[in-house]
């Protein structure tokens, strides 16, 4: 009799996938799932091609290319001021993806607490769970979803491990102020505990915000794994091309778990993104306008239709607070969106372990071409 182990047993198949499949069956406008539908940048696609055309196409050493690492560790010194050695306090992994999941396993032994902020990114319980990890969870409330320290304090414990920040925040677009990161930087060295950073948004923020690295403050850097993408930089997000940061203790267990699951990232693709790193600095600054300006619109959009946009200050995801509305919950009004109005928004009930704390919201993406998100303002406008 074939079954499924038990480690998996409780994991349905993503949101994403689900509400992608609704969409795509009542022909909605899908601002769901977060990918961009607009072209990448040449200058990456260029470099892609040039290394496969390079012969660049045999595995690359498990840590990744040389020059992405260099590159890695140059953009964080130009970026943050941060001193990072590309041999032994960097490791490249498949997609951020690739580094949450190795990090956790790297780094959870059975029973250990693991601190997560919810609305969470969907990756980070289930590696929570099959490290044996137990989440204690930091309901981050609307509109501000800001952050009690002595709340925050209450979570820790004698087996907390670690905790996981999100910044800039998906779903929310919260983006982490200089207060909050001193109040978690005082809280790990006080309990001694790791932070992992989740920070593949750090080139899309907004307004007059910045964007803060953990890893930063005074006595972070010995205990913070920090991680990126090009995928959201890049708007690349097919490529799978992630980082790891942090002291060659930290990196070496995530490599150790990395080595078995994958082995390693795409070589011709992490040349490019090496490349694209190199890239003019105003290629950031457009691309956080670019963004800005989308965030704007669907912001009017959803205001205009009645649905209160909570605008956020980073990403490029908008929740819209729907608790005036007359449905029973997010699953229900997403659905009701897709089938009767033609958009596709995500309800964030999936982001939450309880999901009535997200009943209340929907999440949409922001980052589609201006035609698309005008053709959902076309339809949304069915909702007056
Ligand atoms: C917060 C967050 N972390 C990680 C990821 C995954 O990144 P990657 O595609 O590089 O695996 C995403 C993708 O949506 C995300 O939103």
């Amino acid at each position: 009799m074939i079954s499924m182990a038990h480690r998996v047993r409780d994991f349905g198949t993503t949101i994403f996938f689900e509400m992608t499949e609704l969409a795509n069956r009542h022909q909605a406008v899908n601002l769901g799932q977060g990918f961009p539908d607009f072209p990448g940048p040449d200058f990456i696609k260029t470099a892609a091609v040039d290394a496969i055309q390079h012969d660049l196409n045999q595995y690359a050493p498990g840590t990744g290319q040389p020059r992405l690492r260099r590159a890695i560790a140059q953009k964080m010194e130009d970026f943050y001021g941060l001193s990072v050695d590309p041999d032994s306090e960097l490791t490249v992994t498949t997609g951020a993806t690739g580094a949450i999941f190795a990090t956790i396993l790297g780094l959870v032994d059975p029973g250990d607490e693991v601190i997560l902020f919810e609305p969470y990114y969907d990756s980070y319980l289930p590696a929570t769970l099959i490290a044996g990890g137990i989440p204690r969870f930091y309901t981050l409330h609307a509109p501000d979803w800001s952050i009690d320290e002595a709340e925050l304090n209450a979570l820790f414990s004698d087996k907390t491990k670690l905790i996981l920040i999100n910044t800039p925040h998906n779903p929310t677009g919260k983006v982490f102020s200089r207060a909050e990161l001193d109040c978690i930087a005082r809280l790990c060295q006080q309990h001694d505990v790791i932070a992992v950073t989740d920070e593949v948004y750090e080139h899309i923020v907004f307004d007059d915000v910045e964007h803060w690295c953990l890893a930063t403050w005074p006595g972070m850097a010995d205990r913070t794994v920090t991680m990126s993408s090009a995928g959201k930089t890049f708007g690349m997000t097919g490529w799978k091309v992630g980082w790891a940061i942090g002291r060659p203790e930290l990196v070496q267990s995530i490599v150790r778990v990395h080595q078995f699951m994958v082995y390693c990232g795409a070589t011709p693709l992490q040349e490019a993104v090496a490349t694209a790193l190199q890239t003019s600095p105003d290629y950031y600054a457009k691309l956080a306008a670019m963004y800005q300006s989308n965030r704007d619109f669907l912001g009017d959009v959803l205001a205009d239709v009645g649905l209160n946009p909570l605008m956020p200050k980073g990403t490029y995801f908008m929740m819209a607070d729907i608790s005036h509305l007359d449905f029973p919950d997010d699953v229900a009004f997403c659905r009701y969106l897709t089938t009767e109005i033609g958009v596709t928004a995500i309800p964030p009930s999936a982001f939450y372990h309880n999901p009535a704390d997200g009943a209340n919201i929907a999440r949409f993406a922001f980052c589609k071409t201006r035609a698309v998100l005008e053709e959902a303002a076309r339809r949304l406008t069915k909702l007056k």
